[in-house]
């Protein structure tokens, strides 16, 4: 036999196995006899019932631990125990509750490797990553709002908890996801009842006994485990406050649903199909390592893995080529194997999907490429896949695969890219390379994507939000604005039931009568005066019945051709802060020169002195967004990485907005105010007590140079237009005053896009008063908050 020479040994040398010793880990699950209760009151607790499921490792097919099933019964009795211990918690100063906090952070760092096979044997993700990303985020987690529980007071002055919150959670990644939730939760003073997902319930197992570790008080933390029945009885239990979810985008729109007849707030982290654009001028073989995270990282099963390549035709080829040959090397095979890229898939039925859709990809035109790589003789594992040729409409362009398959596509310029990233119901991430600095932050800057990272993928850091535009959901995890999330201002649950919620007091009702009297007031469409489609108007009449004037009674048809001006008029949003700014100065100068003439008018509809206050409180508010539009700015985040990320605030785009009944003028601008000052376009349906207030608006705003579109107005019936509103597709969010049966119906008919919706969940607003009626509670719900990782340094 000749001796090998070292270029022979180098080129022909392959991986041994390095596998991870699970033995402290099984004797951890031995020592819980391989079966769990749920964690209730800071103790374990028999299922209800007695009902328990197996959950295995899928990478062999064993089996790991019993877990208890949890009932109707076991998730009344875990909010029970959160709700014991709201007020216990909520006493604590916030340095007590900071001392909790980091003692998690360090216990968990205690059991990190115990916690890291956990996590790969009952997941199938690969050791490598349990151990070197999930892990240390999730103790990153806890340290971090460890900070934010010390400074609650000073930075989150006027606020309070929600009080008891539900959080599910998907299997993707189990601890993660649980460190996500409960992190911002505990550190702004809530309790919580949370579910795992099924197949992956045992770290949050484990966290569990973490908390009676570190002695958090009993009931601080509640797990009950379960499948989707038990994920429902939380949702729907009447004692909770919030929810917040992560998990598929269909399950998202029932909790929609589901909360829509209550007060609890809702946080959605949903689906996503997001954009890999790589551009001619970047560094295609970093581009390639990119993708090896972007979309074989925990198997493809990352709600922002980049699973749409787009290609620059000029580069797609080499491109191709390139990332076939690192393919090639990619490691397929047991998840304790230190060595190993790709780990197991979740569960049979996972596989099965990712197949189908694979299938369905190919019947569709696209064409397969796979590695000629090793794959284990048993467990559920799937090859990584390359689907090229792939039509921006085919099903596997569009819908979540959640498994190690890349659809790839190409554009020629950078507006056909970003169109084609945009072309999705999601927005969840996106990756842009290019070496370029103006192409990559202004590419960056147009996709409808809650995180962006430039030449990089998949970063992950506490301090910078993440969550979704459209239908990958709404609300952020991480950050300032995550807690937010957890937050409400203090008077606001106390907040009086509004007397009448922008519906007719009785013998009120509009009557149709034939067209105006003296004065005519139309519609406000694109910058223009429209006469309403459907021809009729209202006779609106005062408190003592007497006939104020007649209203334009605008329908289905006004309300879509309103969002079509709006849309035309997104310049409103790319204009500056400046300009915008300027623009409501104008506004309030105008309004402020004709005050009397309004004052007036109005005094015939609600009376002299409510007249007055109106207007004058009116042009402050005008003053005051006028002032935050170059004031509400982002932030830039320093995460532990040769990252920066800017946490920029951005316009969430056309927004529809159902205005009190009762301010006509005051409530309108309210509403209407924050959401302009942020660049939003807007589509207004006034006070349907007293419109005619808005022919007098319409004047003010043709004199002060807002441009046609960006906000629209259209009287009428407010529940008909609210529902019209709720239902459009082309809207992204929609704002809502009124009593509690219009806010739930507002809910509940915006969960076909998913449309955010913010409402005033039935109670009173006091406009009046500046500490109820306008400020960052408002802007807060005016942008969302879009984080750009920057990467510097070579
Ligand atoms: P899923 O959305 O059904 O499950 C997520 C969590 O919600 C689990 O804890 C589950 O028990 C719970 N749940 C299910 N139905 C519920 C209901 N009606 N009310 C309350 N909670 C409920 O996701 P699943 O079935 O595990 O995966 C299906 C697909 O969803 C995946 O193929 C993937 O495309 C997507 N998905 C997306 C995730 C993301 O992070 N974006 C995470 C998990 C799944």
């Amino acid at each position: 036999m000749t001796a090998m020479s070292v270029i022979e040994k180098f080129t022909t040398m392959d991986y041994g196995p390095a596998p991870e010793d699970p033995k402290e880990t099984l004797v951890w699950l031995d020592r819980h006899s391989r079966k769990f209760g749920h964690f209730i009151g800071g103790t374990w607790k028999s299922p209800r019932d007695g009902k328990y499921f197996e959950t295995r490792d899928p990478s062999t097919g064993e089996k790991l631990a019993d877990v208890a099933q949890g009932s109707a019964a076991d998730v009344d009795a875990a909010v029970k125990a959160a709700r014991k211990a709201l007020a216990g918690w909520q006493a604590l100063r916030p340095h007590e509750r900071a001392k909790f906090l980091y003692a998690l952070a360090r216990q968990v760092q205690k059991h990190a490797r115990r916690l890291a096979v956990l996590e790969t044997i009952d997941n199938g993700k690969p050791i490598r990553e349990s151990r070197d990303i999930d892990i240390p985020l999730v103790a990153r987690h806890f340290y971090y709002h460890a900070g934010w529980a010390q400074l609650l007071e000073q930075e989150f002055f006027g606020y309070k908890a929600c009080g008891v919150v539900g959080q599910i959670i998907p299997w993707n990644f189990p601890l993660l996801m649980l460190a996500w939730k409960i992190a911002p939760a505990l550190a702004t003073g809530n309790t919580v009842v949370l579910k795992p997902a099924e197949y992956t319930p045992l770290t949050a197992l484990a966290f569990a006994e973490i908390c009676r570790e570190v002695g958090l008080p009993g009931g601080v933390v509640n797990v009950v485990t379960g499948d989707g029945a038990t994920g429902e009885a939380l949702v729907k239990h009447a004692s909770v406050d919030k929810i917040a979810f992560t998990g598929s985008t269909e399950v998202g729109r029932a909790i929609r649903k589901a909360t829509a007849n209550s007060a609890k707030k809702l946080s959605l982290e949903l689906g996503g199909k997001s954009p890999y654009v790589v551009f001619e001028d970047a560094d295609l073989d970093s581009a390639v390592e990119g993708l090896v995270d972007g979309i074989w990282f925990n198997q493809g099963q990352v709600c922002c893995a980049g699973s749409r390549l787009l290609m620059q035709e000029s580069i797609a080829e080499k491109l191709t080529r390139k990332l076939q040959a690192r393919m090639s090397t990619l490691r397929v095979g047991a998840p304790l194997d230190k060595g190993i890229d790709i780990g197991a898939i979740v569960a049979q039925v996972q596989l099965e999907r990712i197949d189908r859709l694979v299938k369905q990809g190919i019947a569709e035109g696209a064409t397969c490429w796979q590695p000629e790589v090793l794959m284990p003789a048993r467990g559920l594992y799937y090859k990584p896949t390359l689907l090229s040729n792939v039509h921006p409409t085919s099903i596997v362009a569009q819908q979540e695969i959640f498994g190690p398959v890349l659809a790839a596509m190409t554009f020629r310029t950078p507006r056909e890219a970003v169109e084609l990233a945009n072309n999705t119901v999601y927005g969840l991430a996106a990756s842009v390379w290019s070496e370029s600095v103006n192409v990559s932050l202004q590419v960056a800057a147009q996709l409808k994507a809650g995180v962006v990272w430039v030449n990089s993928t998949n970063l992950f850091d506490a301090a910078c939000g993440f969550g979704g535009y459209r239908e990958s959901g709404f609300g952020r995890e991480g950050g300032r604005e995550g807690l937010l999330e957890y937050l409400e201002p203090t008077w606001f649950r106390k907040a009086p039931a509004v007397r009448n919620g922008g519906k007719r007091e009785k013998g009120e009702a509009p009557e149709m009568a034939s067209p105006a009297i003296d004065r005519t007031v139309k519609l406000y469409i694109g910058g223009k005066q429209a006469r309403p489609d459907s021809g009729y108007s209202v006779e609106i009449r005062g408190k003592k019945g007497e006939l104020l004037g007649e209203s334009p009674l605008g329908n289905r048809k006004d309300i879509r051709n309103a969002v079509e001006a709006s849309r035309k008029a997104e310049a409103w949003g790319k204009s500056s802060a400046h300009t915008r700014a300027q623009v409501l100065y104008y506004i309030a100068e105008n309004l402020s020169q004709r005050g009397g003439e309004i004052t007036r008018r109005l005094a015939a509809a609600v009376g002299k002195k409510q007249a007055a206050e109106e207007v004058r409180a009116s042009v402050e508010r005008l003053f005051s967004y006028a002032a935050w539009a170059d004031k509400f700015d982002g932030t830039v985040h320093n995460p532990p990485m040769r990252n920066v990320s800017i946490a920029m605030n951005e316009a969430i785009g056309t927004v529809g907005v159902v205005c009190p009944a009762d301010l006509p003028l005051l409530g309108f601008f309210s509403l209407v105010l924050p959401l302009l000052s942020a660049g939003n376009t807007v589509v207004a349906v006034p006070s349907e007590k007293y419109p005619l207030i808005t022919g007098d608006i319409y004047q003010v705003l043709e004199t002060s140079d807002l441009p046609g579109g960006a906000l629209n107005i259209v009287p009428g019936r407010a529940t008909e237009l609210l529902k019209v509103l709720a239902e459009h597709d082309d809207l992204d969010a929609l704002w809502c005053y009124g009593n509690a049966e219009i806010c739930t119906t507002a809910k509940a008919l915006s969960a076909g896009n998913l449309k955010q919706v913010w409402s005033n969940e039935g109670r009173e607003i006091d406009f009046l008063s500046a500490k109820e009626g306008e400020g960052r509670w408002f802007l807060q719900h005016a942008y969302q908050v879009k984080n750009i990782w920057v990467p510097y340094g070579e």
